[in-house]
């Protein structure tokens, strides 16, 4: 077994910054690289990283003392020292070529058996891969953690077809021992595990709740509050976390899922924005990041903050409604099959992304369990989808897609050949494998 006692973080941004806090936190040697500067001071990229991880709030360092673990640099003048590292994590701009060609100068100067990681969000590893050298294809795997490192629980481990399963191993036990994280085991597919679900539940979520607006009237608010509590998801629901995210960042993700999807794939038709998300990404508004993207808040001079939303019908800001919703609208079991507006547009995004979820084994996990704690960790789910359909009864959700003429996806129809009634069984000790017999969880 490799063993990790030491941390190269080459890139200093915000997910470099958490993943050094992470490894310094409990007592490993990390270096932190990142460009050189021009100036006098040619570690200043580097160094204001970490004077930020420093007060950064939340905050990223256990305690303040753990930064004397960290030794920082630049790339032109200590990247050699990777030598002396035994996990060179690599988190620098999202860009296929920029990393190839920077993987092709760290490769000759890493020693043998260490490991060599990239935090891509969504790079295909197999093109990072391709052409590169037989030692780096065996030491590379992608650990993609999730902002912000030190509060989100999810790394997706990620290997590529040439990967030493010993790497796997060793990242896997690292990271979840010694750094806490809770380890989900990917393929290497579009956006891994937690974006590819996540990512369809909010563009289609863009697409279906515009099509709920206009058939039956359900507002911006509405679709919160159906999105949150009543399907154990967080309180920011649909809008609230595209604002958190940013609409420029759903914009990259759509136009590499348009990329890279598999063409049968039913996202493709999610990809692009309806026509106000576009108009709000052409004016620059956002979301969070630029003050204000579907809500914004505004101070009044006595201190106090009002609500507003932006009418995406009127592409106009007006105040923001607060929702009642009825017994029947608040939780899954009943909103699902209710035959109301809220009900039919919960079934059409929450339904759509439990049966989008259920067709992706084995295409994108081996199983149901790294699915479910997927988006559990990294989306903040009560529950993963796996286990929200068995909370409504996956009969339930067959019949009522017979009922639609639709097609059964895939892990529903394994239950359904295995005369199995739920995917978990025995308190949740086991689940349903894909070739219909149980495991130990
Ligand atoms: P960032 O923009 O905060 O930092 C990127 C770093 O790359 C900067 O410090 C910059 O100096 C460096 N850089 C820029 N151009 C470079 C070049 N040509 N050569 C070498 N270094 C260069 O980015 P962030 O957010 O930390 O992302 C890093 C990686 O992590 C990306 O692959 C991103 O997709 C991924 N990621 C980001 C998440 C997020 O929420 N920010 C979440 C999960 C993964």
């Amino acid at each position: 077994m490799r063993k990790i006692d030491s941390v190269a973080v080459l890139g200093t941004g915000t997910m470099g910054l958490g993943i050094a806090a992470l490894a310094a936190n409990k007592g490993k040697k990390v270096l932190f690289l990142d460009m050189a500067s021009d100036g006098d001071d040619r570690n200043a990229i580097a160094a204001k990283s970490l004077e930020l991880m420093q007060n950064i709030r939340p905050p990223a360092l256990d305690d303040p003392e753990n930064v004397k673990y960290i030794e920082i640099g630049n790339f032109d003048d200590d990247l050699e020292k990777i030598k002396d590292y035994d996990w060179i994590c690599e988190a620098i701009v999202e860009d296929v070529n920029i990393k190839r060609e920077f993987f092709k100068k760290v490769e000759p100067l890493r020693a043998d058996g260490s490991i060599i990681a990239t935090n891509t969000s969504g790079i295909p590893l197999r093109d990072i891969a391709e052409g590169m050298p037989e030692r780096f294809r065996k030491d590379l795997a992608v650990t993609h953690f999730f902002n912000p490192v030190n509060i989100m629980k999810l790394m997706e481990l990620v290997p590529c077809d040439d990967t030493d399963p010993e790497v796997i191993d060793a990242l896997a036990e690292f990271c979840s021992t010694v750094l806490g994280k809770g380890v989900v085991h990917a393929k290497d597919t579009v956006n891994f595990i937690g974006n590819r679900i996540g990512c369809f539940f909010m563009l289609s979520g863009l697409h279906k709740s515009l099509a709920a607006a206009k058939k039956d009237g359900l507002s911006q608010e509405a679709v919160d509050t159906l999105m949150s509590r009543p399907v154990g998801l967080p309180g920011t629901g649909l809008f609230g976390l595209i604002d958190l995210i940013g609409l420029d960042i759903m914009d990259f993700v759509g136009k590499n899922l348009d990329t890279n999807l598999p063409t049968d794939d039913i996202g493709r038709a999610f990809t692009k924005f309806p026509a106000a998300e576009q108009a709000m990404l052409d004016s620059g508004q956002l979301g969070r990041k630029t003050g204000g993207g579907f809500y914004k808040m505004i101070k009044h001079e006595d201190g106090s903050k009002t609500k507003q939303t932006f009418g995406l019908g009127k592409g106009e800001w007006r105040a923001f409604k607060q929702i009642e919703l009825s017994e029947e609208h608040s939780s899954l079991e009943t909103l699902l099959f209710a035959d109301t507006p809220e009900g039919r547009f919960a079934w059409d995004l929450m339904g759509g992304t439990l049966c989008y979820a259920a067709d992706l084994v084995p295409q994108i996990a081996d199983d149901i369990v790294n699915i479910d704690n997927a988006m559990k960790w990294g989306f903040g789910w009560r529950k993963g989808p796996f286990e929200m359909l068995d909370t409504v009864g996956p009969q339930r959700v067959i019949d009522h897609l017979k009922q639609e003429s639709k097609d059964i996806p895939a892990m529903l129809m394994v239950l359904m050949n295995a005369n199995a009634d739920t995917f978990y069984r025995n308190e949740g000790s086991e689940y349903l494998g894909r070739d219909g017999d149980y495991a130990a969880v």
